[in-house]
């Protein structure tokens, strides 16, 4: 028997925070959901915390899987096999899930295995490094979804140059801009968490560091000694780094640990709770960073951020000027690109009602979507996908778009854009979103 209710799944920290304004527009105006939680984080301080903070549901089914599985594969192997159960037990209307985890590749091959519809949230996020487990994943689950949630104009662009029917695409916004809000303006920051680690409004720089591929051997040692080098060119400055289980686990193995607890001016954390994360965030003189949502969050919050990557999916941030990318190579130019940053003149926070990242409402659209779709119902895609149209225009070819974002042939194209050529100047303007106002 099916179930008129939409299957939740999530399982990380990222997904716990950015899934928690959708729950609350979800409770709001009254959609029935299962949520189920992977268990992929699964330490108090990568899971629960996100939970009590956020005022997140208790989920209705546990998967527990990060504590089982001692490799990738593993991982993802038991997870589409639990998800793919508990959708075949639950049978909903449709499946969510939101990025580009595990738990997300997951949930939409699962969906795909028992015929259930899917519904990706973040989808047409492109980084183009596909050396990312997670560029992998993302692909996936927007390749297999049947309706795709994109937060910004390019993710939109993106898809449509993969062949996606506009039809299956609706542009929300990124649900990240929704949490952060709700904590800087119900005043919800922990300014005693600057204290407690003795540091000082501006006078350090946030760092984190956790994605797989920055992880193996060369790169650790080149990230450690950048960040050492940093601290030592900046004796006035902290450093300020929260510690992801897996970051923390390869440089103990290494040895890597101890250089930079000997270091004075490091201040070394476990992962922080949201409140506190934000907190220093909003406080921090630079962000360095190779987190997705952390160079939005910074973003968000006015930062200069200097993005430890090769490139990022969140190109908006490095358009706009707030985001430069260093990858994780050679110490001295890391060090003097970082420092450089750190003496650049602070940059006003966007504005949000044209914020290219999203308004602060895309929880909202979210869960009047997910509601519409219980009511009309979706079912699996059967069509067909066609190519838009390539213009050649001057020497780049060009994709065209009508002001909806269908794409048309150049004479009657609102806009026409090159993803890889498209003058600074002209993205600029392009990736700018008009939000107005969430419709009733
Ligand atoms: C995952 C996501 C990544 C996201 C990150 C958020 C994938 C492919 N990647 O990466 O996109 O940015 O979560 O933080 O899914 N560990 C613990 N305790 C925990 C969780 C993890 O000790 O609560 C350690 C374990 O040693 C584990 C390792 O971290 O093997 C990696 O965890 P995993 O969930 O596989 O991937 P992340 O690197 O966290
Ligand atoms: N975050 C946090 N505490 C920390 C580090 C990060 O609350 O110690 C939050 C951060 O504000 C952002 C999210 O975790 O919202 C990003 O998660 P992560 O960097 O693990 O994943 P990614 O965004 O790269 O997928």
């Amino acid at each position: 028997m099916r179930s008129n209710l939409v299957m939740i799944v999530a399982g990380t920290r990222p997904e716990a925070i950015k899934l928690a304004p959708v729950f609350w527009w979800l409770e709001k105006i009254g959609v029935d959901y299962v949520f189920v939680w992977s268990g992929q984080h699964y330490d108090y301080e990568m899971s629960r915390v996100f939970f009590e903070q956020l005022k997140l549901p208790e989920p209705d089914v546990f998967l527990e899987v990060g504590v089982q599985a001692s490799n990738v594969s593993e991982q993802v192997g038991l997870l589409i096999q639990k998800i793919a159960g508990e959708a075949k037990k639950i049978q909903p209307s449709f499946v969510y899930a939101l990025g580009d985890t595990n738990t997300t590749l997951a949930a939409a091959l699962a969906s795909a295995h028992v015929g259930r519809p899917f519904v990706h949230d973040e989808a047409g996020m492109r980084s183009f490094d596909m050396t990312m487990l997670e560029e992998v994943n993302r692909r996936v689950a927007d390749a297999v979804a049947d309706l795709r949630l994109a937060p910004t104009k390019l993710a939109v662009v993106n898809l449509l140059y993969e062949g996606v029917p506009r039809s299956s695409i609706r542009l929300v916004g990124s649900t990240v801009v929704d949490a952060l809000m709700h904590i800087v303006s119900n005043n919800l920051l922990k300014k005693e968490v600057l204290d407690e680690l003795g540091i000082e409004p501006e006078g350090y720089i946030m760092v984190t560091l956790h994605r797989r591929e920055n992880l193996v051997d060369q790169r650790l040692h080149v990230a450690v000694s950048a960040l050492v080098g940093v601290a030592r060119a900046l004796p006035s400055f902290k450093v300020v780094f929260p510690v992801h289980p897996h970051t923390r686990k390869r440089m103990e193995e290494m040895g890597l640990f101890k250089r930079l607890e000997a270091v004075d001016n490091i201040v070394i954390t476990k992962p922080l709770g949201y409140l506190e994360f934000v907190t220093l965030l909003q406080e921090a003189r630079v962000v360095v960073t190779d987190s997705g949502g952390v160079q939005e969050e910074a973003f968000i919050l006015g930062k200069r951020i200097v993005t430890l990557r090769r490139t990022t999916e969140w190109i908006e941030t490095v358009v706009l000027g707030y985001n430069q990318l260093v990858p994780i190579d050679d110490v001295e130019k890391m060090i003097k690109n970082i420092v450089s940053v750190a003496e650049m003149p602070t940059l006003p926070p966007p504005d949000l009602s044209r914020c290219p990242l999203g308004d602060g409402q895309a929880g909202r659209r979210v869960a009047k979507i997910l509601q519409s779709l219980l009511e009309s119902g979706i079912e699996r895609w059967q069509g067909t996908f066609k190519m838009p149209m390539l213009v050649k225009e001057q020497e780049n070819v060009s994709l065209c778009f009508s002001a909806d974002g269908s794409p048309v042939a150049e004479g009657e194209a609102t806009y026409c854009i090159s993803r890889m050529e498209t003058p600074l100047d002209r993205l600029r303007s392009f990736v700018e979103v008009d939000w107005g106002a969430v419709e009733e």
